[in-house]
């Protein structure tokens, strides 16, 4: 790619909730950086056409449609990976959704699909990227937690706790990869412009800006780029760490 920095050259990355926001913008930064990338979400074609994008730009993906809270769909996605690529270098545990209420509102139903995607789904990710990268005896996985994981917020009970078990499952990660050399670390995205965040209300949003110390919403490129710094061999004394990308809403 044009802007490629080689960075990541000959590096493996699997991306999951790659077909748009975040996802997107990470696959498109590691691509940029020289690693191959297995784009995962459930959506064929968004998956094809971000392939078609990063093959014109020179770089070099593979679609994998996945549902990450269904074992098997994991299965099959890593399996994918490796019967092209080899080997699995990087894990980025991205996918992820809402489903906001009160409490005394939710449903059954919206804490489990929550937990399900957002703690479970990274759960089963870890455990078959873990397989191949202690037999490597190298590799990262970032989980892409929330600010809202570390703060706590009302309406979003499912979620936060999703975001906060995902910080608690990074650090056991952590601490017990750490002797074959994989690194599992945290980012903790605080506002970040998508579709994710398009559907909250002006008021919401204009509330949201008046806690930003930066006084802007984040991109999603804001977090790519601490994405690709943990993904590279510049990281390679970090693990089990949070590290939050807010504009300081959060310290
Ligand atoms: P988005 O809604 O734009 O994209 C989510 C992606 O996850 C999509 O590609 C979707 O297909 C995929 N996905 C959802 N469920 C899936 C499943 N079961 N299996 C496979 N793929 C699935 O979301 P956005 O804003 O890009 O967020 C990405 C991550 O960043 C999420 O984990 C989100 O919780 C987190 N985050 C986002 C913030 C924001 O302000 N946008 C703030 C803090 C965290």
């Amino acid at each position: 790619m044009s802007n490629q920095t080689g960075l990541l050259k000959d590096k493996v990355a699997v991306v999951t909730g790659a077909s748009r926001g975040i996802g997107r913008a990470i696959a498109l930064k590691l691509a940029a950086s020289g690693a191959r990338v297995v784009l995962s979400a459930r959506s064929q074609s968004a998956l094809d056409d971000l392939a078609a994008a990063i093959a014109a730009a020179g770089g070099e993906a593979l679609a994998v449609p996945t549902d990450i809270a269904r074992t098997e769909d994991v299965e099959n996605l890593f399996e994918t990976a490796l019967a092209r690529f080899g080997q699995v270098d990087i894990l980025v545990n991205n996918a992820g959704i809402t489903r906001d209420t009160l409490l005394v509102r939710m449903k059954d139903a919206d804490w489990d699909a929550v937990l399900e995607t957002n703690l479970k789904g990274p759960f089963l990710c870890s455990r078959a990227a873990a397989k191949i990268m202690t037999k490597q005896r190298c590799g990262r996985i970032i989980n892409i937690s929330s600010v809202v994981g570390e703060m706590g917020n009302a309406g979003q009970a499912n979620y936060c706790a999703s975001k906060a078990g995902l910080i608690g499952l990074t650090k056991s990660m952590a601490r017990e990869l750490a002797r074959r050399h994989v690194t599992v670390n945290a980012v903790t995205p605080g506002f970040i412009v998508t579709d994710m965040t398009e559907v909250l209300s002006d008021k919401v949003k204009e509330e949201l800006l008046g806690q930003i110390p930066l006084g802007r919403f984040g991109e999603a490129d804001d977090i790519a780029a601490a994405v690709v710094f943990l993904a590279s061999d510049q990281a390679a004394y970090i693990t089990g760490q949070v590290l939050g990308v807010n504009g300081g809403m959060y310290m």
